[in-house]
């Protein structure tokens, strides 16, 4: 089977799970956190080497000032949790997105978790928080412009795709080969624009805290069948 590299997924339908059942949707969030758990280790035993999910859009922050609260708690958990998972598999973690407008304790537990895993060689693991992809190229040419008026770069710097692709939130971190979207909506909603210019889609009734192994098995196959005629850089490959 060919496995993908590297699986991006759209975290979707904590809250119409959660009322499926009859529960709050706070419940939802709780137990899509813990299938994040699950689905990294299952992600990292079938052969998958980077996983990146989004977890938390620029949009977000539109919730009921509530349930954004409900979600920052549980992230600050959910970090805690990370760090020893990090530890006990050897996952590298990174966030992606402009982290400067969560809260300070939040930043130091993502620095500190990035620093700590840095070198390891397992899973490599990457959440998108506070992110959109228009705002991560707004800020990539943002923090160009401001390195030619500094000097930091020459005013004739030639401005390439690996040019682009290396100020993004995800330099170094291949594009990803598979995206996935759960809970049956089917967009992108401003999730990895430019890594996504060759990525394979696939979509999903499946609510996110109910897409177990075999679902995610099941988007692996589906990919596994499909002919890819571009690589990731945009070459030909069949
Ligand atoms: C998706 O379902 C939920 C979100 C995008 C918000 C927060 C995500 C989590 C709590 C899961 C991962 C968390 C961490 C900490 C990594 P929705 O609320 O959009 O569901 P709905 O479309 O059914 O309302």
């Amino acid at each position: 089977m060919n496995i993908p590299e590297h699986v991006a997924i759209i975290l979707d339908g904590n809250g119409r799970w959660a009322k499926s059942k009859g529960m709050p949707r706070t419940y939802g969030h709780t137990m899509g956190a813990k299938n994040v758990e699950e689905i990294c280790r299952s992600a990292w035993e079938k052969g998958i080497k980077y996983l990146t999910v989004y977890a938390f859009s620029t949009e977000n922050w539109s919730r009921p000032q509530e349930e954004v609260g409900a979600i920052m708690d549980l992230l600050r958990n959910y970090l805690k949790t990370c760090k020893k998972t990090a530890e006990k598999n050897h996952m590298r973690v990174r966030v992606i997105g402009d982290k400067t407008r969560l809260d300070p304790d939040i930043q130091a537990a993502i620095a500190e978790l990035e620093e700590f895993s840095r070198d390891f060689d397992g899973l490599s693991f990457q959440i998108a928080l506070n992110y959109g992809s228009r705002d991560e190229i707004r800020r990539a040419v943002d923090s160009v412009l401001r390195e030619i008026k500094s000097g930091v770069l020459p005013e004739d710097t030639e401005i390439t795709e690996e040019f682009i692709s290396s100020h993004l939130d995800t330099a170094g971190i291949p594009d990803p080969d598979l995206l996935i979207r759960t809970s049956g909506e089917e967009r992108l909603s401003n999730f990895l624009l430019w890594q996504c210019a060759y990525t394979e889609f696939y979509f999903t009734d499946v609510h996110w805290p109910a897409f177990s192994e075999e679902e995610l098995m099941r988007a692996v196959e589906d990919y596994s069948s499909r002919q890819r005629r571009y690589g990731k850089t945009g070459e030909q490959v069949l």
